[in-house]
């Protein structure tokens, strides 16, 4: 993969992906910006290599193919231009009129495109709209290393069109990732918590015979508790998944010297909005419980584990952040990974929350934007986005 130069940008004009799929709350006020704090170092860099225009493209949740006021990108305008101190030119839609101003922009002039995702043909990497996506400029660069495993138009289609250049928060993140990947300065701790197992089960597949312990909260252990026939109430669990799968991931011999860490304590309660929750062990939760956190004694053993460990993996939370009396165990393992001596790398979104609501973001080595697209490459797959870049770098065939 070829990342841009300055050069490569001189008196062109650009497009670039970027992934503005932030948290917004019903009063367009953005709750959590890190992944665009990430890219404005990229952004500016470009509106400095003295180029002609710039077209900013993103998609914002999974509007399913049709225009959703929610999940408009207008919120963000303010801003970007308050950040980026320029104007910001809105483009609703792709008429032809549209595309006509992008491309007779005054010098230096930077657009915003709607969701692309309001984009039926997005999702479909369809063929003409990435080649109409490509009439916007003359160079596309893909800074959204965290949508970079869709097959969309705007992460691959396009790049069979135009020049295609990986960004700098793109190299960071791959270096980064390729580094945790490739370690194996152990003991070597791979965390997982959070909503669902489903897309955690490669990278388990793949660090198995690597990692000496396996750490679970949140929904992922409710649900291989679940497996292992635990009463887990009406605590959440991961139904997308296979059962039989989970058991033979995480229950098998096979999984080389890794020690799997379940919670031996909980904290349930009998509403997601109580204020005090209930120590419980892991075989007394009862049919009524919601299990929100993990218990006082696991947070000591996870605790215990992490400070000691060389190399730490964290995806998801090990409770109900959302109420901030379920927060400890989250907060107890993000401070324990910050103050250890272990190369730490983090990410997915309630994750990045979470660490920046504890004041920690910058005591790991690493807090990746990617949530889906951190994980599939850690588990070693490819990331389309990421091969059509290889494929495709200055040279479109
Ligand atoms: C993310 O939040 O992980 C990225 O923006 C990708 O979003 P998606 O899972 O809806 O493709």
């Amino acid at each position: 993969m070829k990342y841009f130069t300055k050069k490569d940008l001189k008196n062109k004009k650009i497009i670039m992906r970027v992934d503005f799929n932030v948290k917004i709350n019903d009063e367009g006020i953005i709750m959590n910006d890190y992944k665009i704090r990430k890219v404005l170092f990229t952004i500016k860099t470009i509106l400095s290599s003295d180029i002609k225009s710039l077209v900013l493209i993103s998609h914002m949740g999974r509007p399913k193919r049709k225009r959703m006021k929610k999940l408009s990108l207008t919120p963000l305008i303010p801003y970007l231009e308050s950040k980026l101190n320029i104007k910001i030119n809105f483009v609703s839609d792709l008429e032809k009129k549209n595309i006509e101003k992008i491309k007779s922009a005054n010098k230096g002039e930077v657009f915003l495109l709607e969701n692309i995702r309001f984009w039926p043909e997005e999702e479909k990497n369809d063929k003409l709209f990435s080649k109409k996506l490509s009439q916007l400029g003359d160079v596309f660069v893909n800074d959204a290393f965290s949508v970079s495993h869709r097959e969309h138009s705007s992460i691959v289609g396009i790049t069979n069109f135009l020049p295609s250049f990986g960004g700098i928060l793109m190299k960071k993140e791959i270096e980064n990732l390729k580094l945790a990947r490739e370690r194996d300065n152990s003991p070597f701790s791979l965390v997982l918590g959070g909503k669902k197992i489903f897309d955690k089960l490669p990278l388990v597949k793949f660090f198995r015979k690597k990692i000496d312990f396996l750490l679970l909260g949140g929904a992922v252990a409710n649900t291989v508790l679940k497996t292992m026939d635990f009463e887990v109430g009406k605590s959440l669990i991961d139904k997308s998944v296979d059962m039989k799968m989970v058991g033979k991931y995480f229950g098998n011999k096979k999984n080389g010297q890794m020690n799997l860490m379940m919670p031996g304590d909980l904290l349930v309660a009998s509403s997601k909005n109580d204020d005090l929750g209930i120590e419980r062990h892991y075989t007394k939760v009862l049919k009524d419980d919601i299990i929100l956190d993990i218990g006082l004694h696991t947070r000591i053993c996870f605790e215990n584990i992490l400070s000691q460990s060389k190399t730490i993996i964290w995806n998801g939370p090990m409770g109900y952040c959302e109420n901030e009396n379920f927060t400890q165990g989250t907060e107890v393992v993000a401070r324990a990974i910050a103050n250890s001596s272990a190369f730490s790398v983090v990410g997915g979104g309630d994750t990045i929350s979470a660490i920046e609501k504890f004041g920690l973001l910058d005591k790991f080595d690493f807090v990746s934007t990617g949530g889906g697209a951190m994980l599939e490459f850690l588990s070693g797959n490819k990331l389309p986005g990421l091969v059509a870049l290889e494929n495709h770098g200055p040279h479109p065939s």
